[in-house]
């Protein structure tokens, strides 16, 4: 085979998202060999594939990939996180070439990827967001791993991303497991935005009776204003859809347990580790592990019964669940992009802020208007807490009230809002210039003669109980 007849990329691994991404690279004009474990798999795949079919060349294994890929090679694993790809990385490395590289655009968990990086392989780890169609049509990349080889994938990649007004949605973020990272961390974004959805859903569904399409037609609207992103336009499709089945709103006939691959909880397990409050995002976590929960939660209600739940309708308003969840989606980025700054000094990367953001405008699965607001907050000071900012302070004093209205109303009809009160309180810590640590400092020197700052005083203190 001549380096022309050979493909510029492989792809190894033929599921939902690999099997669109080898299309989608395709559809670019760029040739591309690709294997699944399953012979048969590749066959049908490359067979189906209708006019890009001349440019996908179906290999039966790994050997054949390898040959039929112009050196220096690039090859993208789109197999399950964890110990599949170390099993992949382990089979191709012998059968590289020193200039080859491996790139992982599978969901990994970012200590692998800097682990995997460190190993001698040209590897680079790319968070891939935008689920089946933007596999297809363009998802949003976060690269990871040596800049350089970043840069002679780009032209592939920026060409196979999302465009954001002509700019393509595909940034290096910096070495290592940085792209990972930085896509764990839209996971767990994705978390919290999905769940403060899920908690106004359940004031509308429970608290104010309304139906399906009511609810969609109230998503419908925000999607036109400050909330429109890709969450609140497919919860407003969710609501209208119709059950093939039995006719039914199809909302109404979906279990209420969420499943889970591991990205979120990821998120919230880094954040507690770098000690960031990204209280937002483990609540929304937390939830999830309880939806999963269903016969407990059935036992439950049997004994304590359901929650008295409706509210009046002049209780609340819809703008005011509006507003409340503009504020819950604020706090919750700033704590994002606040464990985004921790990790980037805990691993000694330089992770581009604002060139997250806009990384995040399309494509992935949060996109939204508001992300360009915060690009710009971000480019005017990337180190603040997005809250304090000019433009989300002001957000935030118009919108605190109804978030304040939203939790308490949750609270006092039994529904649960566990992330959007999780936003308030964080909120109302972050501005409380006294908080209470006074007398957990206390109580720490009491039993642990730990001491204690003075507020009139350098050096640490003990307080009068010793000895008690
Ligand atoms: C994306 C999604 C994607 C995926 C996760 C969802 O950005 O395209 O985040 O990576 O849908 O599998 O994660 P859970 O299965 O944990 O909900």
């Amino acid at each position: 085979m001549s380096d022309e007849e050979r493909a510029d990329i492989g792809l190894i691994g033929l599921g939902t998202m690999g099997a669109n991404l080898a299309l989608n690279i395709a559809d670019h004009g760029f040739k591309v060999a690709v294997y699944n474990r399953t012979a048969e798999t590749t066959r049908r795949f490359v067979e189906t594939a209708g006019a890009l079919r001349p440019l996908l060349t179906g290999c039966d294994s790994l050997e054949a990939l390898l040959q039929a890929v112009r050196p220096p090679r690039a090859v993208i694993l789109m197999v399950p996180a964890g110990q599949v790809v170390d099993e992949h990385i382990d089979r191709l490395r012998p059968l590289m070439d020193a200039d080859d590289m491996i790139i992982d655009a599978g969901n990994a968990n970012f200590n692998d990827t800097n682990r995997r990086a460190a190993g001698g392989t040209r590897f680079l780890g790319i968070g891939v967001s935008g689920g089946e169609s933007g596999a297809r049509f363009g998802p949003s990349i976060m690269g990871g791993g040596p800049r350089a080889l970043w840069e002679r994938i780009a032209p592939i990649l920026e060409a196979i991303a999302a465009d954001y007004e002509g700019t393509p949605c595909a940034t290096w973020m910096g070495e290592g497991g940085a792209g990972h990272a930085v896509k764990t961390v839209h996971n767990g974004i994705e978390y919290a935005d999905m769940q403060m959805i899920a908690e106004i859903y359940g004031i509308l569904r429970d608290g104010m009776a309304m139906e399906p399409l009511e609810i969609a037609t109230v998503f419908e609207a925000w999607n036109g204003g400050v909330l429109k992103s890709y969450l609140i336009e497919i919860s407003a499709a969710v609501s209208r859809a119709a059950d093939p089945e039995t006719g039914r709103p199809i909302l109404d006939v979906i279990l209420d347990r969420a499943g889970q691959k591991g990205t979120g909880r990821w998120t919230a397990i880094e954040a507690q580790h770098l000690g960031v409050p990204a209280t937002v995002i483990e609540a929304a976590v937390a939830a999830r592990n309880l939806s999963a929960r269903l016969e407990e939660r059935r036992q439950a209600e049997r004994v304590f019964g359901p929650a008295p739940r409706p509210i009046a309708r002049d209780a609340l308003s819809i703008p005011v669940l509006e507003k409340a969840l503009i504020a819950g989606k604020i706090i919750c980025y700033a704590q994002g992009f606040d464990l985004l700054r921790a990790l980037s000094e805990a691993h000694g990367w330089a992770l581009p802020m604002p060139g997250i953001t806009r990384v995040w405008r399309a494509g992935c699965i949060i996109r939204s208007t508001m992300l360009n607001d915060m690009a710009e907050a971000l480019d005017n000071n990337a180190n603040a807490n997005l809250m304090v900012s000019d433009f989300f302070a002001a957000r935030l004093r118009e919108t605190e009230a109804d978030l304040r209205r939203t939790v308490a109303l949750g609270a006092e009809h039994g529904l649960p809002v566990p992330a959007l009160s999780a936003a308030l309180s964080y909120f109302d810590m972050l501005r409380t210039g006294r908080s209470t640590a006074n007398i957990i400092q206390a109580q720490r020197d009491y039993f642990g003669a730990h001491g204690f700052e003075r507020i009139d005083a350098d050096g640490t203190h003990h307080g009068p109980w010793a000895g008690h």
